[in-house]
């Protein structure tokens, strides 16, 4: 199926990332919001990142134009009738999400492809909430998303072949390389993350180190880009918290029983960077 226009629903790091990565792409973009004033943070989110770029001297300013040109803002989900693609992006919570895709089902002409960027839901509770299960699937990303190779294809049990090839040609359109996965909680790559961020949070709790040094230690020990503590700033402790939930339901396995200070942390609105304060201060 061919794809131009692609549908975004949630203005959060993520729907701002796809939005981002899919106009670059060539594709016309609507970016649906709740709130007008979320849908058009997103393009200003957007132009800001890129006009860092073209200081940088990385992209042209014409280019710059062209890509934040192709992106519409909306608060209306009737604005994605359109779309050949709608990619969901909202709070990690199995309720909303369903309602949405019961949603979407109403709007989005019927020969569209609904995906979701879940991180961990099961895709075949969002596919049987549609009246089209075979044309759903996951298309998830990985945050940054611009900066990010990664694209997981998640297949349903109810997902036809040419659905699955299309989200793969999207993300490999996207600059991305893409792999196909199974619907199972956290897919190839959080399920095997999780554990290790969850265990991090639990020595710091136990004062096996301080934060600093746990940081130091997986960078410099394993050469990963990041700590897990700063990762899970980036990621939200929120999401995180979420994601664990979903992988411990799924699994029963206790390195997914999220630590309790995560949890303090998510009560307290220590969220991570997003809001400016997590295991690190932004
Ligand atoms: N943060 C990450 O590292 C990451 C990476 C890959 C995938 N994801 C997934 O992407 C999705 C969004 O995560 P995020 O990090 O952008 O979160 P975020 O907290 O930055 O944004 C969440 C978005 O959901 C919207 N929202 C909240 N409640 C809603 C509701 N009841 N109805 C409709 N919209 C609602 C918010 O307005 C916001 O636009 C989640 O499914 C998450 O698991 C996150």
């Amino acid at each position: 199926m061919a794809v131009e226009r692609i549908g975004i629903v949630g203005s959060g790091i993520m729907g701002s990332g796809l939005a981002e990565v899919a106009a670059r792409s060539g594709y016309d973009v609507v970016v649906r919001s709740r709130s007008k004033t979320g849908a058009e943070a997103v393009v200003t989110a957007v132009t800001g990142n890129l006009d860092r770029q073209v200081d940088k001297g990385k992209l042209e300013a014409r280019d710059r134009d062209a890509i934040v040109a192709r992106i519409t803002a909306t608060h209306q989900l009737a604005h994605l009738t359109d779309c050949d693609l709608v990619i969901e992006s909202v709070v990690e919570d199995l309720p909303t999400k369903r309602e949405l895709f019961s949603a979407l089902e109403q709007i989005v002409k019927p020969e569209g492809i609904l995906a979701s960027n879940t991180s961990t839901l099961p895709v075949i509770e969002l596919a049987v909430a549609t009246q089209r299960a075979d044309r759903v699937c996951g298309i998830h990303f990985f945050n940054p998303a611009p900066m990010m190779k990664l694209i997981e294809v998640v297949r349903p049990l109810t997902a036809s072949d040419d659905t699955i090839k299309t989200a793969m040609a999207f993300a490999t359109a996207c600059g991305k390389d893409a792999i196909e996965v199974g619907d199972r909680a956290g897919f190839v790559v959080n399920a095997l993350l999780f554990p290790y961020l969850n265990n991090a949070v639990r020595m710091l709790e136990n004062g096996t180190a301080s934060r600093d040094d746990i940081d130091t230690a997986m960078k410099g020990g394993c050469n990963f880009p990041m700590g897990p503590l700063a990762l899970l700033d980036l990621v939200g402790l929120d999401t995180s918290v979420s994601i664990l939930d979903a992988l411990y339901a799924e699994f029963g396995d206790p390195n997914y029983a999220a630590v309790p200070t995560l949890r303090r942390m998510v009560a307290a609105g220590h969220l991570g960077r997003k809001v400016k304060r997590g295991f690190y201060e932004y």
